[in-house]
């Protein structure tokens, strides 16, 4: 009998790969957009025209990939039951020294909150993105709120993502397996994730 089970598809894979790929391209071709701190960003894209053409089209491939994600996810994350209280409200056993133990199904409160976060920011991210591509064809107010908003929502996902690297690598060795070979030990998805290896595998551990 394998010691492993299915987490993510192929198709799945690629996706957050797709994602993820087309999210550092926008950090780094949109930096140097931000603030003149880091206009040294540009010459990976053969300067400043290259760097900004480069963040438009690529920011069609995040916005649609990033929401065909977000869909793809929605009915695990957008509800939260009582087990998801219980972790929410002992800080998912992060700030204790005790060995925890909650009941958490495909993903817990964090990773929901995350991927709603990522969802909406993508949203955000796109329409204000359009404002601020084609200045000219709408009000000045309209565009000045959108760098503004553009420039925040940047910030949060820059923030979220950082601790989601940390989480999904060296804060929780053996989840990285999930979106790198698409399957995961057993023993990771009793430890993390116990709803969801029950429904998934109908044994009761
Ligand atoms: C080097 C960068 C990244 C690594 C190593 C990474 C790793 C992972 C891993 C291992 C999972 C599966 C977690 C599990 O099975 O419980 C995951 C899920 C996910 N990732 Fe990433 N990821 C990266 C970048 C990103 C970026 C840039 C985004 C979005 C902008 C993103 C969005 C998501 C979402 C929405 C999920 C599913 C739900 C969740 O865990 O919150 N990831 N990632």
């Amino acid at each position: 009998m394998s010691n492993y089970i299915e987490r993510f598809s192929t198709s799945e894979r690629v996706l957050h790969w797709i994602v993820t790929v087309s999210f550092f391209t926008l950090l780094l071709s949109g930096l140097g957009l931000y603030s003149r701190l880091f206009s040294g960003y540009f010459t990976f894209f053969g300067g400043g025209q290259n760097a900004i053409m480069i963040h438009k089209m690529v920011g069609v491939i995040f916005f649609f990939s990033s929401i065909y994600m977000y869909l793809n996810h929605k009915k695990d994350v957008s509800t939260f039951d009582q087990d998801d209280k219980e972790w929410v409200d002992k800080r998912g056993g992060y700030l204790s020294r005790d060995a925890a133990h909650f009941n958490i199904g495909k993903y817990n409160p964090g990773q929901k909150l995350f991927a709603l976060y990522i969802g909406a920011a993508t949203a955000v991210l796109g329409v204000t993105g359009i404002f601020i591509w084609v200045p000219t064809f709408f009000p000045r107010w309209i565009v000045q709120i959108s760098l503004l908003t553009h420039g925040l929502f940047f910030v949060g996902s820059i923030m979220f993502v950082i601790v989601h690297v940390y989480l999904a690598t060296i804060g929780n060795p053996g989840t990285i397996d999930a979106m790198l070979y698409g399957d995961v030990k057993k023993t990771w998805a009793k430890k993390h994730h116990p709803k969801w290896y029950r429904e998934t595998t109908n044994e009761n551990q």
